[in-house]
C-alpha cells in the first residue's frame, strides 16, 4: 500500500515544533561503554552517528535558512524557526554526548569522526548549489525521521538503551518526527521535480552510510573487537536486522508523490512527549 502512485495525502497533522534545551549531563564513570542492548556493535553505530550530528545538523540549517525567504505563510516560518531552533538544540547536545566518549577514552576516535563531518559539509557547501544542499537535507532528514520511527515505535529499542542515556535518543527521535517535512517541504518550493530530490538522497544516504560503517568500525578496532569475530558477528547481524526493518520506509523516499506526512506517526510524539519533559534539566525548565 505504501508504495501505490495514487495521491492518499492526506492533511499533514498539527505539529508543534518547538526547540527544547535538554541540558543533559553524562557522566563518563556511569554511562555503560555498551550503552545500546549491551552490544558493542549496535552502541557503536549509533556513538558513529552521534559525531557526525554537531556539524551535519549545522548543515541542514544552513541550507534551511538560505531558501526559508521563498516561504510567506506565517505557520509555515514558525515551523522553519522550530526546525532551526531544534537541530541547534541537537547539536549542543550531541557535543555534549560526543565530549563523554572522548573522555571515555575514546578520545582519539571521536574527534578524528567529528573532524570528518566538518570537512565533508564544508566541501558540501562549497561542490554544491544551494538548491542541491537543500536537496541533501531533505533526504538525510527522511533517514532521521525513518531511524526515529523505529525508535519510538518499538518500545524494546528504547528499553534496551542504558537510562544514562536513553533520554537523549529519545528526545532527538521526538524532535525529528516533528519537524520531518519543514525541509521537504521547502525543497519542494523551489524544486517540485523528482530528479535532485532523488539524486541527492541516494547519494546522501551513501555518504551517512561509508561515514556510519567506518566510524563503527573505528570504535570497534580500539576496543579489539576485531579479534572476537563471534561478537561482532552477533551484533553485526542484530544491526542488520534493525536496518533492514526500515528498509520499506527507507524506501518509500523514491516514490515519485511521497511526502514525510503520508507516514502520520504524530500519536507517537504525544505518547513520548510527557517522559522527556521530565528530563529537562531544572535550568532549563519554563516557569509553569
Ligand atoms: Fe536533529
Ligand atoms: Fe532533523
Amino acid at each position: 500500500m505504501r508504495f501505490s502512485l495514487r495521491s492518499t495525502r492526506k492533511p499533514a497533522p498539527a505539529v508543534r515544533i518547538k526547540p527544547q534545551r535538554m541540558g543533559f549531563d553524562f557522566d563518563p564513570e556511569t554511562v555503560p561503554r555498551y550503552w545500546f542492548g549491551n552490544d558493542p556493535v549496535l552502541t557503536h553505530f549509533l556513538n558513529a552517528l552521534s559525531l557526525s550530528f554537531p556539524d551535519g545538523e549545522q548543515f541542514f540549517v544552513d541550507s534551511v535558512r538560505h531558501f526559508r525567504n521563498v516561504v510567506h505563510d506565517e505557520q509555515r516560518q514558525k515551523d522553519i524557526s522550530g526546525f532551526i531552533g531544534q537541530e541547534a538544540m541537537h547539536s549542543l547536545e550531541h557535543r555534549s554526548f560526543n565530549a563523554m566518549l572522548q573522555a571515555q577514552g575514546y578520545d582519539y576516535v571521536a574527534k578524528k569522526g567529528a573532524a570528518v563531518a566538518r570537512y565533508l559539509c564544508n566541501e558540501g557547501r562549497k561542490r554544491f548549489s544551494p538548491r542541491a544542499q537543500l536537496a541533501f537535507t531533505a533526504g538525510l532528514e527522511h533517514i532521521t525521521a525513518i531511524l526515529a520511527n523505529a525508535m519510538l515505535s518499538r518500545p524494546e529499542l528504547l528499553e534496551q538503551m542504558d537510562e544514562s542515556v536513553r533520554m537523549l535518543w529519545l528526545w532527538h527521535a521526538i524532535e525529528e518526527t516533528e519537524h520531518k517535512a519543514v525541509a521537504f517541504d521547502l525543497y519542494k518550493d523551489i524544486d517540485p521535480g523528482y530528479r535532485m530530490r532523488v539524486r541527492a538522497f541516494l547519494s546522501g544516504s551513501l555518504g551517512l552510510l561509508l561515514f556510519s560503517s567506518a566510524y563503527t568500525w573505528r570504535f570497534l578496532r580500539q576496543d579489539g573487537m576485531h579479534r572476537r569475530p563471534l561478537h561482532l558477528a552477533r551484533g553485526g547481524l542484530r544491526l542488520a536486522r534493525l536496518l533492514f526493518s526500515v528498509m520499506p520506509d527507507y524506501l518509500d523516499y523514491l516514490r515519485p508523490g511521497f511526502h514525510p506526512w503520508d507516514d502520520d506517526n504524530s500519536e507517537l510524539i504525544a505518547q513520548y512527549k510527557r517522559l522527556v519533559d521530565t528530563a529537562v534539566a531544572p535550568q532549563y525548565r519554563k516557569a509553569a
